[in-house]
């Protein structure tokens, strides 16, 4: 489906010519969708075809969720960059609506956000208030041939449907500076003014507005201080309460791009600090490295503005695919999901403020049939085994781990693909492997184990997982630590198994939920 030809460009590259609307009409009708859909996700979202990567403009406005994202309609690899759009009442059912904004005379649009723009601080509205993006605009240098990228406005007086360029773009552009975008703007009542955190290349930058139209540089933070593995993508900036202990603290989730020589390729790291108004302080020493996410297909995460004030949450989603291997996933049509939406908190550990997450609250109402357990010993002659016949599931597992024996979960499917989630007490360390998951060839990084330590408190460890069609994401204790995985089963999976390494492991008890597909348009309507 790729429609070649009118657009130019590489990752990041040069935009080339801008096509008229006949041709853009003519591209979206050649790029429709003419390939399987075994692998299109039942509960996570994913574009009706073509490509997506990172998730933009995340807002709450009069009563809908938007998700918009970065979206090449004419084929299913990158390309010149829009917005597409989806609408969701509830974060979980999502309608795809048409794609908000189309690259223009100053480049294709890259990521960033949405704000509600309550007051009219910007003008832009004619009496009251609006949306507005704030977003980045990737052309090249007219003098030097170098990618450039600009910040630039766009805003909708009705409900985020249809989009109107700012005649002032780009409002702020830095010359010297490189791989300059993704800006994430929110409102700091402390200070009365809009702040801007955005990245260049190895370091974040915080920017003032009164007007979001002009912007003034506050600080900088980043050189030297966590992974400068890839260079520095998408931040946000948010402050959350600490468990409930009465205080607070900020943190800067920063994605980092891929780089070749690490196997793990782009992924999500966080910083805990403070935001005095102007720059953010770092509560940890600059080589400590914090991950939002131990899975490989977690990236360029952000969270929603705007949701109400009563409701309390941060809400976050990522764009589930990693830049090592994005653009040869063996999707077919369309390319690239969303990760399901996590509510985000601060805790204590250890002495040290993290971050858990677990999928918001909304994602309950998808359970259909429950099966529960209790008090089930396995070892490995005699493992756990239900039949499922059924590929979208929800499974809650406690275990004793107390007799120190690896415990593993075994999802497994018609064919030969089995996708093994484990935890051994002895290096105390929780993996996910994908190696026989079914399709892994297209990229020697696909397949492989990874995971993260996690002492088990008092010998038990609760483990919640949602396994989709494209997708098998594991919380372990509330959250503490997730691995967030593609996957393409060759066949739907038909069993879920769970056995011990070699002495016994307990099951306190064990729950198997069935799931609703969302049945999006451009999706499959059920399971
Ligand atoms: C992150 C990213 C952003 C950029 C966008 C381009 O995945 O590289 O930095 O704005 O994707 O599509």
């Amino acid at each position: 489906a790729n429609a070649g030809g009118a657009l130019v460009t590489t990752r990041k590259g040069a935009l080339g010519s801008m096509p008229t609307t006949d041709e853009i009409n003519r591209l979206m009708e050649s790029a429709k969708p003419d390939n399987d859909d075994r692998f299109r996700p039942g509960f996570h979202f994913s574009p009706p075809d073509n490509w997506a990567n990172d998730p933009n403009g995340l807002v709450y406005y009069e009563g809908s969720y938007h998700l918009f994202y970065q979206y090449h309609p004419y084929s299913n690899k990158w390309g010149p960059m829009h917005w597409g759009h989806a609408v969701s009442e509830d974060l979980v059912h999502w309608e795809h609506a048409p794609v908000a904004l189309f690259p223009d005379e100053h480049g294709a649009i890259f990521s960033g956000c949405c704000v509600v723009d309550w007051n009219n601080s910007s003008g832009l509205f004619e009496d009251s208030h609006g949306l507005v993006a704030i977003f980045t605009h990737a052309d090249t240098h007219p003098e030097s041939g170098q990618p450039r990228q600009r910040q630039s406005l766009a805003y909708s007086s009705d409900k985020g449907h249809t989009w109107q360029k700012y005649d002032g773009n780009p409002v702020l552009s830095e010359d010297d500076l490189i791989d300059f975008r993704d800006p994430k703007v929110f409102w700091h009542q402390q200070s009365g003014r809009w702040i801007m955190a955005i990245v260049a290349g190895d370091h974040a930058r915080f920017y003032a507005s009164e007007n979001l139209r002009e912007w003034s540089l506050t600080g900088e933070f980043g050189k030297g201080e966590g992974s400068h593995d890839g260079v520095w993508e998408c931040p946000d900036l948010f402050q959350l309460p600490v468990d409930d202990a009465g205080r607070s603290k900020w943190v800067l989730i920063i994605s980092i791009g891929d780089n070749p020589d690490c196997p793990e390729g782009s992924r999500t790291q966080y910083f805990i600090g403070e935001f005095d108004g102007k720059t953010f302080i770092n509560d940890n020493p600059a080589d400590h490295i914090l991950w939002l996410d131990y899975g490989r297909d977690n990236y360029a995460g952000v969270t929603w503005s705007d949701i109400p004030e009563q409701d309390g949450r941060r809400v976050l989603i990522g764009w589930m695919s990693n830049w090592k291997y994005a653009n040869e996933t063996p999707t077919g049509s369309w390319r690239g999901a969303m990760t399901l939406p996590r509510a985000l908190s601060l805790t204590s550990k250890d002495g040290s403020v993290v971050l858990t997450q677990m999928p918001v609250r909304e994602i309950g109402q998808l359970r259909k049939d429950s099966l529960s357990w209790k008090d089930v010993t396995v070892t490995p002659k005699t493992p756990f085994i239900q039949q499922t016949n059924y590929n979208l599931l929800e499974i809650e597992a406690e275990l004793d781990v107390r007799s120190g024996d690896a415990v593993y979960i075994h999802l497994k499917s018609a064919g030969q693909d089995e996708i093994l989630i484990g935890y051994d007490p002895a290096d105390k360390r929780l993996f996910t492997d994908r190696s026989h998951s079914g399709v892994t060839d297209f990229h020697p990084a696909f397949a492989g184990r990874h995971g993260a330590s996690l002492a088990a408190v008092n010998g038990q460890l609760r483990l919640q997982i949602w396994l989709d069609r494209n997708a098998v994401e594991v919380y372990a204790d509330n959250g503490l630590v997730v691995l967030t995985d593609q996957i393409f089963p060759e066949a739907p999976i038909e069993s879920i198994g769970v056995s011990a390494k070699s002495g016994q492991v307990v099951l306190n008890s064990l729950q198997i939920h069935t799931l609703e597909s969302i049945g999006i348009p451009g999706g499959r309507n059920e399971a």
